[in-house]
């Protein structure tokens, strides 16, 4: 696993000038791929220095900013060097951020270690941090200069996490491209074991992002669409505290079958049957897909609808959903009545 790692990882450095990185990863992912990673780059003449953080979402908060910030600065890193984001979603975003506002921007890499990261946060440029107000509040947009994604860097990976992150691939399905969907119906046991199917499942989930961002970078438009399943699964995530009862892809793999299902059911505009063909392989794989599927008590409907109103904004009792015509159109409508989306809800808590 280390040498698959090492291997893959011995990359040119994109800048001829860079002479210097410095690597910001937490401590799952050290223990791990770190010492591969350093290897690498001393292969290739450049020196690195390291900043090791704890694993999870507390560390995009301010406190763990301004560390890695500090550490940054006191390696020396200039501009012309560079920062590399070894680690999942939450390395990306908080490095990525680190290196848009350190000497006022610096150029960083992101090497993924998580699928979710792989598929999604590494790719498209949002950076952030969270704040007391919300998750990602505080942040920037900032390309990386080069994002390099070796799949066996999976290989140590929780299953959990995998699957978590399963849902964002299948998500570039369900909400652009029907043959896509029904090649990970074929193939998604391929794409858990590992190999040739897990790389171009990944690969085609980040032409698919890249083609988006490449339309809308700054979300005016079109980005939305990566949104499909979030707003049910925003306000699910929350609920659940943002803990591990919940994770940030099981809840989008519950959401999207709610916005599928809510889509079918209460918007009529695609038949029941093919909105059972989304969810059924979503459960197929493990993911959760009901209400019920989640652990421990969840709210009433009115504190759901809080929840959701508070992630998207209420206009004259109209919420704006990623709803979906099929699988493989999914469309931003700016017009869905609140009241539709409470009878909906209320109807599947009762389920529980
Ligand atoms: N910027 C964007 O466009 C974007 C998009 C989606 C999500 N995000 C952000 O991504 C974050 C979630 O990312 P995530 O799901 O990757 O979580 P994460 O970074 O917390 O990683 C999940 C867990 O897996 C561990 N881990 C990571 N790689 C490992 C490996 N190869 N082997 C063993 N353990 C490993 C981590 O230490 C952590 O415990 C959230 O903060 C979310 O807001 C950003
Ligand atoms: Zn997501």
């Amino acid at each position: 696993m280390l040498s698959a790692a090492a291997c893959s990882l011995r990359w040119a450095p994109a800048s001829p000038r860079c002479g210097k990185a410095v690597i910001v990863t937490d401590d799952n992912v050290a223990r791990y791929h770190l010492e591969p990673a350093e290897a690498a780059l001393r292969h290739a003449g450049v020196a690195s220095s390291r900043v090791i953080v704890p694993p999870g979402e507390a560390s995009k908060g301010y406190l763990v900013f301004e560390q890695v910030c500090e550490a940054v600065i006191a390696s020396r890193i200039e501009r012309g060097d560079l920062a590399i984001a070894l680690g999942g979603g939450v390395i990306g975003d908080l490095t990525g951020f680190v290196a848009a506002v350190v000497r006022r921007g610096l150029d960083y890499v992101q090497v993924p270690t998580t699928l979710l990261a792989d598929v999604d946060s590494s790719v498209g440029g949002k950076t952030a941090i969270d704040s007391a107000h919300g998750k990602n509040l505080i942040g920037a947009f900032h390309q990386p200069i080069l994002v390099l994604a070796d799949t066996a860097l999976l290989d140590t990976l929780p299953e959990r996490e995998f699957r978590a992150g399963y849902a964002e691939l299948v998500k570039y399905g369900l909400l652009g491209d029907a043959d896509f969907f029904a090649w990970l119906e074929k193939n998604w046991r391929e794409v858990f074991a590992g190999g040739p199917a897990r790389e171009h499942a990944i690969a085609e989930s980040c032409r698919a992002k890249a083609a988006i961002v490449a339309r809308d970078e700054r979300e005016t438009g079109d980005r939305a669409l990566l949104n499909l399943g979030h707003t049910f699964g925003h306000a699910l995530e929350a609920a659940c505290g943002f803990s591990d009862r919940l994770l940030h892809g099981e809840a989008i793999s519950a959401g999207m079958a709610l916005a599928f299902e809510f889509s079918a059911r209460r918007q009529g505009l695609l038949p029941m049957a093919e909105a059972q063909r989304a969810i059924r392989h979503l459960a197929e794989v493990g993911l959760p897909t009901r209400l019920q599927d989640i652990p421990g008590p969840l709210p009433s409907v009115d504190q759901l609808m809080d929840l959701i109103a508070q992630d998207k904004k209420v206009k004259r009792g109209m919420l704006t959903f990623i709803l979906v015509r099929g699988i493989g159109s999914a469309f931003i409508e700016a017009g869905v009545d609140a009241r539709e989306v409470r009878v909906f809800l209320s109807e599947k808590l009762a389920e529980r």
